[in-house]
């Protein structure tokens, strides 16, 4: 790939709640910073984590996705105009297309708060409880056509407690994966 010199435009999709997002943001602000988030996009007009964007005044576009194709039409010449050189997908609750992915033809990192490969997909806390796994934690990881499985950027492994519940495991594993994304970031950007 191409070496990129300076900053990294990148535009960060949310579908809800945006704790990613507002992590991301704040990591943005830092002097070392090596992203400039330039624009933000939700599928979901009522996202809490549209408040980030507003409070930073960073841009933001909502697209309700009532027809993929238009939506990614849409998306992908915002994408353009901003130059955004990767995306960050922080919650995203929408699986992007196969086209959409190749036409974008830049890379696309995600956050899934599980040890991919294992726990691919939504409820991943339950999952584990479940299974009584003896470990957690979270990934990030490129995007590809097919769900939650690109090559791993960065990971980080907790123990499980035996007082955990979903909520706890969630919490916690939330708190990684406020460090662990512009840790991969870091580590993507240095790799490019
Ligand atoms: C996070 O757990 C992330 O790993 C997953 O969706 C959740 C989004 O949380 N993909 P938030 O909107 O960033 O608070």
């Amino acid at each position: 790939m191409e070496k990129l010199i300076g900053k990294k435009n990148i535009a960060i999709f949310i579908s809800g709640r945006g704790s990613n997002l507002k992590s991301l943001i704040k990591y943005s602000k830092l002097k070392y910073s090596q992203i400039n988030i330039k624009i933000i996009i939700s599928n979901n007009g009522k996202a809490k984590g549209l408040k980030y964007a507003k409070e930073s005044k960073i841009k933001y576009y909502i697209n309700n996705y009532k027809n993929i194709n238009n939506s990614e039409k849409e998306i992908l010449k915002k994408l353009n105009k901003f130059k955004i050189d990767f995306i960050c997908l922080a919650g995203f609750m929408k699986i992007l297309s196969r086209k959409f992915i190749k036409q974008f033809n830049k890379p696309i990192l995600n956050i899934h708060p599980s040890l991919l490969p294992k726990y691919k997909g939504l409820n991943t806390h339950e999952r584990v409880l479940i299974n009584k796994e003896k470990f957690s934690g979270a990934t990030v990881h490129l995007v590809t056509p097919k769900l939650d499985s690109g090559k791993i950027i960065l990971q980080k492994k907790i123990k499980i407690l035996k007082n955990y519940n979903v909520k706890s495991l969630e919490k916690k594993i939330l708190k990684i994966e406020h460090k662990l994304y512009p840790e991969a970031i870091c580590k993507f950007i240095a790799n490019l």
